[in-house]
């Protein structure tokens, strides 16, 4: 990076968010937070974070964690994360974000705050809550670490993600009040149609790669017939018409996907398809979609191990001087002998 850029980033503001690598991306992570911080690389210093450490709040298998690290680091770049403009690199490499997440556990979060934390009570009544890892129940905390170390002034999120990011404000409101400005409180971003695509087998639960059913879910790695498999499957709400509307919610969630993997307008997409039905609207979505997948996938195939490795380490590189420089001056702040 030339002086002229490095000058530039100092006035720009910044972005943080990062994926976990525990499954296939979907097109819900695609449509309510990659797409955006693909938008954004050009007006923020933005940094996108594989969250590794995230993903072993629930069991992984060694082998299969570290393909999938890659695997994600792969889709950033594929879905359009330019590595020239985004810093993008993987959480372990770094390691200030448990230390300030140690930190921040002992003073500024309280079992108050953490005890509301609906995905904690979500996911932990899923399986049996006494089983739950206490890294589950943290994970909010490692996140507000992950925000915090990076002096983040935006989060593009989904919307499942803005109560975090609510935490992550709170306590950098109070480590600041204890101790004297040191965070920047951030704000959650969210995308207007795409803040939470929801399964395509119910559209009362957002789209997720635990979801019971593959049907639930689109990856960004499904062939073209299971795509027009899932597409034709899909719930529709009753009636015929294909317009936008709260009370058809089935409806609702196909033209969010749509519109936003085509150029066109929802309201372009009712006109197309009016007296037309569900059948034709359901094969063209289809094939959108597939349009979109089969040019991504042809572009993570042509990165290689080696190249994303590179970028990896050059990206934790970047991440370890930002994040050294800001743990150094919590430490100092809160009484370690530097
Ligand atoms: P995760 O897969 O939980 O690591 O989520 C990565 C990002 O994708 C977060 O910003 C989530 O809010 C977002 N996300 C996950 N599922 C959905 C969904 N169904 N709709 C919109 N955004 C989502
Ligand atoms: N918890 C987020 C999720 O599951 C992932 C995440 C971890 C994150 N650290 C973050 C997102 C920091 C934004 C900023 O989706």
């Amino acid at each position: 990076m030339n002086d002229l850029i490095v000058k530039l980033l100092e006035f720009m503001k910044k972005t943080f968010s990062g994926v976990q690598p525990s499954g296939e991306l979907h097109l819900g992570n695609y449509l309510g937070a990659i797409k955006n911080w693909v938008s954004m690389q050009d007006e923020y210093d933005a940094t996108f974070c594989i969250v590794d450490l995230h993903a072993i709040t629930v069991p992984q298998d060694p082998k299969e964690l570290r393909r999938r690290i890659l695997d994600v680091a792969k889709a950033y770049i594929a879905l359009g994360i330019d590595p020239e403009k985004s810093n993008i690199f993987v959480q372990s490499d770094v390691n200030a974000h448990t230390e300030l997440c140690w930190i921040l556990n002992c003073v500024a979060a309280r079992m108050g705050d953490m005890e509301k934390m609906t995905q904690f009570k979500d996911k932990s009544a899923k399986g049996d809550a006494q089983r739950a890892s206490v890294g589950l129940f943290d994970y909010p905390v490692l996140m507000a670490a992950d925000i915090l170390l990076y002096d983040t002034d935006v989060v593009p999120v989904g919307e499942d993600q803005v109560q975090h990011v609510e935490l992550a404000r709170t306590l950098a409101r109070r480590f600041n009040k204890k101790f004297g400005d040191t965070f920047i409180v951030p704000q959650p971003e969210l995308t207007t149609e795409g803040k939470r695509i929801m399964g395509l087998d119910d559209p009362t639960k957002k789209m997720s790669k635990s979801a019971v059913s593959k049907y639930n879910y689109i990856t960004l790695m499904d062939e073209p017939d299971v795509v027009r498999k899932k597409i034709r499957k899909a719930v529709t709400d009753s009636g015929s018409d294909v317009t936008y509307s709260d009370e058809r919610p089935a409806l609702q969630n196909l033209l969010n996907i749509y519109t936003l993997l085509s150029k066109k307008s929802i309201k372009e997409i009712e006109l197309m398809y009016d007296g037309r039905g569900f059948g034709d609207f359901k094969n063209d979505l289809a094939e959108v979609i597939i349009e979109f997948l089969t040019s991504f996938q042809q572009r993570v195939n042509d990165i290689s191990d080696e190249e994303v490795k590179r970028i990896l380490k050059s990206g934790a590189k970047k991440a370890n001087e930002q994040a050294t420089q800001k743990i150094q001056e919590v430490k100092e702040k809160i009484g370690f002998v530097m």
